[in-house]
């Protein structure tokens, strides 16, 4: 295909497959999450206090001035989203339009500059419908990955001036390889007590990249544990839960469903935003509160607490089997198995976002 212009886009990409090779197995249980990066992608330069037109090519490297600010001060924040296939072969976004918002919260909070709404979704919505043929399958997707960087060359500490947005797609199963696409299924989970997030003040509900670094120590180390997340606590010395560190987390007590507040510190998912307004619908009481984990612990030991989740984009719904403390103890969430309400909850919320169910909230936008 030569270069056709769409809107404020351009599409230009003779010659590039958009036909995934033969011998690339695109079924979602045979995919490691976040390897296949599908051959096309969207960008578009911030120069001169203006956007340019955005275009949708082959994806390159990226070629970058040893000095630009992004690799000294990590201004850089992204975005995560998917595309499904429905029923009838169309192919569909979830509520694209908070995370266009989200990455304007973001970009303000960095001091880098919008990303125009109309620019962020059309982009995102003439790159997945050029690379249709690269979705998995239900209960696959395709991962979407919009980034901003500040790509100017300066050694000051101070706002790059000139930025480069753009949007990978990738094609995904199950976000951990412990559970399969299509189901919940439980891993352990490490509870951080001494290793902070996001401090109060700071960037914790942004997707600032920087926010992923500092968690990659922990994470590393709660591997070794045999666990599959790390859960942070807040980093005041209050011991109330946070989140983890790609994902927000539910936990059912006493019949209620209970998450912590957006403090500040957290990040204002979107999985989580659905599941607060879904589960009422479902007959489930949920409650946003201050969550301490002594007392949670309390609760997980006593039974009170038997069922956990961990929840996000990527990991859709996952059951948290056990928490495992750094004094090496471990408490097992209930009999250790996903439990009904989260069970529930997943099938709802899958059923939405791949069509199979009515979507009441006008969540699902076609491409
Ligand atoms: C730190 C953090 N918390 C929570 C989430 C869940 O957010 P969402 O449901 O919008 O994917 C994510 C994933 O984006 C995350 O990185």
């Amino acid at each position: 295909m030569g270069a056709i212009t769409e809107s404020n886009i351009d599409i230009d990409f003779a010659g590039a497959a958009t036909t995934p090779p033969v011998d690339l197995d695109l079924r979602p249980d045979h995919l490691e999450f976040g390897r296949v990066t599908a051959p096309l992608w969207f960008r578009a330069r911030y120069r001169n206090a203006a956007w340019e037109r955005g275009r949708v090519e082959p994806w390159s490297t990226i070629n970058l001035h040893p000095a630009a600010i992004v690799l000294h001060y990590a201004q850089c924040i992204f975005e995560g989203l998917k595309a499904y296939k429905l029923p009838d072969g169309s192919v569909a976004l979830f509520r694209p339009e908070m995370n266009a918002r989200r990455m304007n919260h973001s970009a303000a909070r960095m001091a880098m500059p919008d990303v125009p709404e109309q620019l962020f979704l059309d982009g995102i919505r003439t790159l997945v419908d050029c690379q249709r043929k690269w979705i998995p399958d239900p209960p696959g997707s395709l991962y979407i990955r919009p980034t901003l960087i500040g790509t100017e060359p300066c050694i000051g500490v101070r706002a790059s001036s000139e930025y480069l947005f753009f949007v990978i797609v990738l094609p995904s199963g199950s976000y951990f390889p412990q559970t399969l696409s299509g189901s919940t299924g439980t891993v352990r989970v490490f509870v951080s007590e001494s290793v902070g997030r996001a401090a109060r003040g700071g960037t914790g509900d942004t997707k600032a990249g920087a926010n992923y670094s500092v968690t990659l120590q922990v994470i590393a180390a709660a591997k070794k544990k045999g666990c599959a997340q790390v859960m942070f606590l807040d980093s005041h010395g209050e011991r109330t839960v946070e989140e983890m560190g790609g994902m927000n987390v539910f936990f059912l007590r006493g019949g209620t469903l209970v998450t912590p507040p957006l403090t500040g510190t957290l990040l204002a998912g979107i999985t989580r935003d659905s599941l607060l307004k879904l589960a009422p619908t479902l007959g489930v009481k949920v409650r946003e509160e201050r969550i301490a984990w002594d007392e949670l612990l309390a609760h997980v030991k006593s039974g009170r607490v038997n069922e956990a989740f961990a929840c996000g984009t990527a990991a859709v719904i996952t059951g948290i089997e056990s928490f495992v403390l750094e004094n090496g103890t471990e408490a097992k969430v209930g009999d250790g198995q996903c439990g009904p309400v989260t069970h529930k909850l997943f099938d709802a919320l899958r059923n939405i976002q791949y069509g199979v169910s009515k979507d009441p909230f006008g969540w699902v936008v076609p491409v």
